[in-house]
């Protein structure tokens, strides 16, 4: 018997709804805002704005694509945070006021575990193979960076962490500093494909634990474009490619070079990739040559699966539900990570 989830995720800039029948995805929609594109980031009045806008429309979506009726539905998922508050509180009250009206439970998701267990989505009836706990999961986005041991759907331990700027963050500030549009990520991703990621060198943060930097690398990168700048106006423009491709190289090597210091000392069989910056290919590479060098299994999120979505909300709501893990309708959406 098929047990069919409405996820519902608005913790930043992507209103997204998905149904799922068990671990399998019947739709997942995603309305992507472009109003931030011109400000460099996100505007979170103009971000809780789109979404009240975005909600109702992604919903009826999801259910047509996923072909059934909401009289079907066994239990709304929602991101309760972390995430910005006026967006959270968008698909929070939505979810709750549905649920109320179904009559079915509602489930509250943490955003960071949704990035973690979207590996556990299906796209078709093959089973496909799945990570065995405990495992190690590089988790990555744009308000995030952590190293986990996940022992369980729902036990996951914080082993590193940024101190400071998400990976996320440190590829769109470059970007920014180089007057790319947002989320750079993407950009920079599609640049360094034909760049030389050796041409230009950027100090790294060296913490001596399984902890990450990157605010010293994006101020490392801005003076030495500044300086460059001085004496050739068209600098950037001249060595953009390369530009990319350095800054990529840098913030890839500060991510693996703290996952090969726990690859020494850790022994789980897998290995998670996840997080909005999973979608980054020189990533990807250099975390399957990771695995391939220390005879682990990787698994990496289908693209589509990486940046924000239902799906992985939708995911972790089934496992919840399972549990039996229902929400009260009092809970209250949270900004900082909870993990
Ligand atoms: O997980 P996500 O969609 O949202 C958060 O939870 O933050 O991650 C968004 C982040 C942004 O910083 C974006 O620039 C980055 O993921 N990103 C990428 C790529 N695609 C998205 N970074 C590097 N390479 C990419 N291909
Ligand atoms: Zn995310």
């Amino acid at each position: 018997m098929s047990i069919y989830i409405l996820g519902i995720e608005s913790s930043c800039d992507d209103t997204s709804a998905s149904v799922i029948a068990n671990q399998q995805i019947l739709s997942n929609v995603i309305a992507s805002q472009k109003v931030h594109s011109e400000f460099g980031g996100v505007i979170p009045e103009l971000a809780s704005r789109a979404h009240q806008h975005n909600i109702i429309p992604v919903i009826d979506t999801a259910l047509k694509r996923a072909k059934i009726n909401k009289k079907q539905l066994n239990a709304i998922a929602y991101t309760n945070g972390p995430g910005l508050l006026g967006s959270l509180l968008v698909g929070s009250s939505f979810a709750k006021a549905m649920a109320l009206a179904l009559n079915i439970p509602l489930i509250e998701v943490d955003h960071l575990q949704g990035h973690v267990l979207s590996v556990f989505l299906e796209k078709d009836e093959t089973k496909k193979e799945k990570p065995q706990f405990p495992f190690l999961c590089l988790t990555v986005s744009g308000g995030h960076t952590l190293l986990l041991k996940v022992h369980d759907y729902f036990d996951m331990q914080v082993v590193g962490k940024t101190i400071d700027d998400a990976a996320g963050e440190a590829f769109d500030k470059a970007a920014k500093i180089l007057g790319l549009p947002y989320p750079g990520g993407p950009v920079i991703d599609k640049l360094a494909s034909v760049g030389n990621p050796l041409k230009f060198q950027f100090s790294m943060a060296n913490l001596p634990n399984f902890d990450f930097s990157f605010s010293g690398l994006k101020t490392s990168f801005l003076y030495f474009v500044r300086d460059q700048l001085k004496n050739d106006k068209q600098f950037i423009e001249k060595n953009l490619a390369d530009l990319a491709a350095s800054i990529q190289f840098t913030i890839i090597q500060s991510l693996t070079k703290k996952m090969k210091l726990l690859l020494e000392q850790d022994k789980c069989k897998d290995i998670v990739l996840a997080g909005g910056v999973s979608a980054n290919s020189g990533l990807r590479v250099a975390m399957k040559n990771l695995a391939k060098e220390y005879q682990r299994n990787i698994f990496l999120p289908d693209l589509d699966l990486t940046t924000d979505n239902a799906a992985m909300i939708a995911i972790s709501g089934y496992f919840k539900y399972l549990k039996q893990e229902y929400s009260s309708f009092k809970v209250t959406p949270y900004s900082s990570s909870k993990i």
